[in-house]
């Protein structure tokens, strides 16, 4: 199952994360891509509001993985961009974050082959100086009561 929203602006992408982290449980995963600037890290922001974390999101780039407490579930934010290799990631730990967090993966084509098989991929795309579209397409039951959730939702371009 596919749904496209279109975001007029960062205020819109960031609503959309905290629409989705709402409805997340642990060992969800979303793996996004999307070029560079496309809101990848604002939508993050908004997940992790959605998930309850008061702390601030920053982009991961240099540490690879930031971890969030203190919401209903804790979220894993990776930003596997600057990885050589998809094997890296096992020696920083990706996969003791698996079973009992939330995981948002930037980048995540980049390691497709190391992925668990079920996730929720999240696409953004530049379609405007502040526009943006972005497809979220699943594979499962699970996440495409997600995605039906969020066609109930209203405030965001559902498409
Ligand atoms: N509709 C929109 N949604 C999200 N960001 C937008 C939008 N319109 C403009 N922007 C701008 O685009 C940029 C998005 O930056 P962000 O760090 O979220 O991108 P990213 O996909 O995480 O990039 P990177 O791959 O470098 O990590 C910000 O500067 C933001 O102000
Ligand atoms: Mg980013």
């Amino acid at each position: 199952m596919e749904i496209v929203f279109e975001s007029e602006n960062i205020e819109q992408t960031e609503k959309l994360g905290v629409l989705v982290g709402k409805l997340l449980v642990k060992g969800d995963f979303l793996a996004l891509t999307g070029d560079l600037g496309a809101g990848k890290t604002a939508f993050t922001k908004g997940v992790a509001k959605g998930l309850g974390i008061d702390e601030e999101v920053t982009s991961p780039t240099f540490t690879i993985i930031n971890e969030y407490h203190g919401g209903s579930v804790s979220l894993a934010h990776m930003d596997v961009y600057r990885l050589k290799n998809p094997e890296e990631l096992e020696n920083i730990g990706f996969y003791d974050y698996l079973q009992d967090f939330v995981i948002v993966m930037e980048w995540a084509d980049k390691v497709k082959e190391i992925l668990p098989e079920d996730v929720l991929w999240v696409d953004f795309k530049v379609s405007g100086e502040s526009k943006r579209k972005i497809k979220f397409a699943s594979k499962s039951a699970h996440y495409d009561s997600i995605i039906e959730e969020l066609k109930n939702c209203s405030g965001v371009g559902n498409k």
